[in-house]
């Protein structure tokens, strides 16, 4: 029987969980001060969809997906992504039809994808990502990209490159395919299996292949920022303008394609440079994907979005030695000596935490000297000593465990006492 967690899974413990929370908190907060709501969507959906929506000739679709029948004979798969799940929601829940546009949403939970595991390669990870639907204007695009190195950087990551690509527009996608079959044809004896289809069906994923990455013909490619027309060179100019005015550095990379088959005009990649991070430098990816709301029965309607794993993020935060403001303190914690003192103490621990106050007592008859090393291990801000002579005055003795300092304090008061006390910061 094989009783581990699944590879490419992993169990987060009491004292990790405590850096996500963190972390989800952050990027909650930074969405709200953005303006985009919070949206979620099944963990799984009908395989077709993601066949529509990421593309037929991804590597996400054609190898990495977890799809099964359910036992109704229909196929499913775990989500491995988040765009086309929200873009499904927003044209059944007919969210276009709302008067405020740009319809602004957020999601945080996993995906899976059956990747070779590997350091910040999961197959099951968390990914943060928003979308934005209904508004073409490039402000847009600046303003997700924003978001996104907003996130990085509000959480102290400092060795961060933002690259960023324009694929144009339909028109020039289709100038640009043209090309790369002209360009890669001749080759078609020397490329993989998998680029040979691609050469027919979608000929920009070739520039994608992890086989063929170092064949010769792959650097001369021609580049689709050499086939933007007027409208998507206009496009990219205006976003790049508006990035400048935010001061927000970037590079431009004409290779960049991503991996995914929607994008058109923007695409971008956030990329750690930060030493130690480990040979997956992507941090996170996004971009425009115009049609994919009117390929999934919804109206003619533009968006974009980015996505960032969780797991990523973290390991980032570790090789930039970044330690979080986590807090793993305990207010208070009992410590008593005899049957009935510890029998008040339950008493009073409810009584204590339904006022608000965090707290926590021995469980284990540990003896009065152990209850105080676990008050020490737990970090507990008090200790709350409560023995048979407290019990007969109507008293607990509370110790400030930073200061030494110790009080008597009348049980009827101990609930305003810590409260105040608490709340001062002491
Ligand atoms: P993606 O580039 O496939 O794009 O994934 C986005 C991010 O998810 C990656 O940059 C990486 O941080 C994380 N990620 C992907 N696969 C794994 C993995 N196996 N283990 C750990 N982390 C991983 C998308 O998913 C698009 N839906 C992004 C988007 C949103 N585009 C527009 N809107």
């Amino acid at each position: 029987m094989n009783m581990k967690a699944p590879r490419g899974t992993q169990d987060l413990l009491p004292g990790t969980t405590e850096k996500w929370q963190y972390v989800e908190n952050t990027l909650t907060d930074i969405c709200h001060r953005f303006n985009y709501k919070e949206i979620r969507t099944p963990i799984f959906e009908h395989t077709e969809l993601f066949q529509r929506g990421v593309g037929d000739t991804t590597d996400i679709v054609q190898k990495e997906m977890y799809t099964f029948k359910d036992r109704g004979d229909r196929n499913i798969t775990l989500r491995p992504e988040g765009t086309a799940s929200v873009v499904r929601a927003f044209v059944q829940n007919k969210l276009f039809g709302l008067p405020n546009q740009p319809t602004k949403v957020f999601y945080i939970g996993p995906m899976f994808r059956y990747e070779r595991p590997q350091q910040g390669r999961m197959r099951q990870f968390v990914q943060f990502g928003v979308e934005a639907l209904g508004s073409a204007d490039p402000a847009v695009d600046a303003e997700v990209i924003s978001l996104a190195m907003s996130a990085y950087q509000e959480l102290g990551l400092r060795s961060l490159r933002l690259v960023i690509n324009s694929l144009g527009d339909g028109e020039s996608r289709q100038n640009h395919r043209n090309a790369l079959i002209n360009h890669f044809e001749p080759h078609k004896n020397e490329l993989c299996h998998d680029c040979n289809l691609r050469l027919d069906k979608n000929p920009l994923r070739i520039l994608d292949c992890k086989k063929d990455q170092n064949h010769p013909a792959m650097e001369t490619a021609p580049s689709i920022l050499e086939f933007l027309n007027e409208d998507s060179n206009q496009y990219f100019e205006k976003v790049k303008g508006h990035l400048d005015k935010m001061e927000i550095d970037y590079v431009v990379d004409k290779n960049l394609v991503r991996g995914l088959d929607y994008y058109n005009h923007t695409a971008f990649e956030i990329m750690s440079d930060a030493d130690g991070f480990g040979a997956i430098t992507t941090l996170s990816g996004g971009g425009r994907y115009n049609g994919l709301v009117e390929d999934l029965g919804g109206p003619t309607t533009p968006g974009i979005g980015f996505a960032l794993s969780v797991e990523r993020l973290l390991m980032a935060l570790e090789a930039e030695q970044v330690h979080l403001p986590v807090d793993d303190n305990l207010d208070c914690y009992f410590v008593t000596l005899g049957e009935k003192a510890d029998a008040e103490a339950i008493r009073l621990t409810y009584t204590l935490r339904k006022a608000g106050i965090q707290v926590d007592k021995d469980y284990q008859s540990r003896k009065f000297k152990a209850q105080f090393k676990a008050a020490d291990r737990l970090n507990a801000k008090y200790v709350i000593v409560l023995g048979e002579t407290e019990l007969e005055n109507n008293i607990v003795n509370v110790k400030d465990m930073h200061s030494g300092e110790q009080e008597e304090v009348s049980i009827n008061n101990l609930v305003s006492y810590l409260q105040s006390n608490l709340q001062g910061g002491k």
